[in-house]
């Protein structure tokens, strides 16, 4: 383990733990990543005594420590060095009481804190201490765990589950981002407990949600959530899209499934949360918009207004920025299906300007989440949409080099429509921007200012403004 532990800090807590005769260990996560490979600037040191004390001499000891935070409810200490987070705490017994997160602390041995750690894969700890420099202190075979690429409580899982029911999140939050399974007794344990998610608050869950949603394949952990019923504690909306309805022999396709498609499609090709999000919510108001005609099937008529008005609620409840963020994913779920129903008919000049102009700065990512949206199975079904979608980026792209509406400014404005005509702020004013808005994206005229003025004064005129 001596290859790990390179970063001069560990040298100094060394030092600082032998001054003060008190036993010292690197524990949990960066011991988890450095096994997996992972960078993490992260590092959890843990004692036998005051956490308090020895963050106190290490702090001592650092010439360039930025800053030193000592939280003595807590008995915790946190430094922070350049980029790099190094938190201190003794080590303890808890025993948690049944209606609440806040734990009872008592101090404890090593192998006390490691049991009440989440998983086995995360209670291994390093020695920093003389005489086992570097050893790995491993005692619920965590490393053992990590090859093979499993989830594990260190106790039986209702207890570890129990005492902090967010671990059911994380434990499919690590799932998703490492790729690695929940051990069958554990995951029965997360089934057992689910509904004790109820004490733990909306925000620490999209905390961990937001985890998932940013690892590069986050179906699987929706699937996991679903499956465990977590997701129908904070997120019924979602699941409600699962399942297939049978009339006349026609089936509609399961949108949960195929949001979930769709969702990791658009990892495969952005970073982007909102983006994300945005795949999330876009068919969310089908269930609300579900009808059945002989004519016409199945259909879900306004399914995209009414999932672009859910957004803020849901935003909302599930403690989600409630700023530009929000609206960025509002009008994505409006305008989701306006590339594809461009494809379905002649694609005028007009039509390609006004989804530039609607959708703005985002018309790329729009473009984005619509080809991630095609999830056919029949392939030519598939390749017909991606060329016929790759025909309307053409045409944007064709149509914003020449008349720029993607942010669209009027080329001629309120005041100056004022002053040509010396009239006061009126209704007048907005009939004229308006039309003079119409003409630009109906190419009536080009966006210049010349045939914008010529324009304004033509519409002033059929108003009965007088002639300036
Ligand atoms: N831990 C726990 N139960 C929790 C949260 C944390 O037992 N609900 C323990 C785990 O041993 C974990 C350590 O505290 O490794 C540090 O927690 P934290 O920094 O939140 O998570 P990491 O495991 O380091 O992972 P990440 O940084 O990805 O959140």
């Amino acid at each position: 383990m001596l290859e790990h532990l390179s970063h001069p800090i560990f040298k100094v807590v060394r030092e600082s733990a032998r001054d003060l005769n008190q036993r010292a260990y690197v524990v949990g996560g960066f011991v988890r990543d450095v096994l997996l490979d992972r960078p993490s600037k992260d590092i959890d040191f843990v004692t036998i005594g005051s956490g308090i004390e020895l963050a106190k001499e290490v702090a001592n000891r650092l010439q360039n420590a930025t800053e030193v935070n000592y939280f003595k409810n807590f008995g915790t200490a946190h430094i922070r060095q350049e980029d790099w987070d190094f938190e201190f705490v003794g080590a303890r017994k808890e025993s948690y009481r049944g209606d609440s997160r806040k734990p009872a602390v008592e101090e404890g041995t090593l192998e006390d804190d490691q049991h009440r750690r989440d998983f086995t894969i995360n209670a291994m700890a390093i020695s920093l201490n003389d005489e086992d420099y570097g050893s790995l202190v491993d005692p619920f075979r965590g490393l053992q765990d990590l090859k093979d690429r499993k989830l594990k409580t260190p106790l039986d899982p209702e207890v570890t589950f129990s005492d902090d029911p967010l671990r059911m999140m994380r434990a499919i939050r690590f799932a998703t981002q490492l790729d690695f399974t929940i051990d069958e007794a554990s995951y029965k344990g997360i089934v057992k407990v689910a509904d004790r998610l109820s004490i733990i608050s909306q925000e620490r869950i999209t905390d961990e949600l937001n985890k998932i949603i940013q690892a590069p394949k986050p179906s699987i952990g929706f699937k996991l959530l679903f499956d465990t019923k977590l997701l129908h504690q904070f997120f019924p909306e979602m699941v409600a899209l699962q399942g297939v309805e049978e009339r006349n022999g026609l089936k509609h396709k399961d949108n949960f499934y195929h949001t979930l498609q769709v969702l990791d499609n658009v990892c495969d090709h952005s970073d982007n949360l909102w983006l994300r999000w945005s795949a999330i919510m876009h068919d969310i108001a089908k269930p609300d918009t579900k009808g059945f005609t002989e004519k016409e099937g199945w259909t879900f008529h306004g399914h995209e207004f009414v999932g672009s008005k859910k957004v803020k609620h849901l935003f909302r409840r599930l403690k989600l920025p409630l700023n530009e963020k929000m609206r960025y994913v509002s009008k994505l779920v409006l305008l989701h299906l306006r590339p594809i129903a461009l494809t379905k008919e002649i694609v005028t000049d007009s039509a390609v300007r006004r989804l530039i102009f609607d959708a703005g700065e985002d018309i790329d990512d729009l473009i984005t989440l619509s080809k991630c949206d095609i999830t056919s199975k029949n392939e030519r079904k598939v390749k017909r949409f991606l060329s016929n979608l790759k025909d309307v980026e053409r045409k944007i792209k064709d149509v914003e080099e020449r008349d720029r509406v993607r942010n669209f400014q009027p080329p001629v404005s309120g005041a100056e429509i004022i002053e040509m005509f010396h009239i006061k702020p009126s209704r007048e004013v907005g009939l004229i921007k308006n039309a003079l808005k119409e003409a630009v994206l109906e190419g009536e005229i080009r966006n210049n200012r010349e045939e914008a003025i010529n324009f304004v004064l033509k519409k002033g005129i059929e108003l009965g403004l007088k002639k300036p």
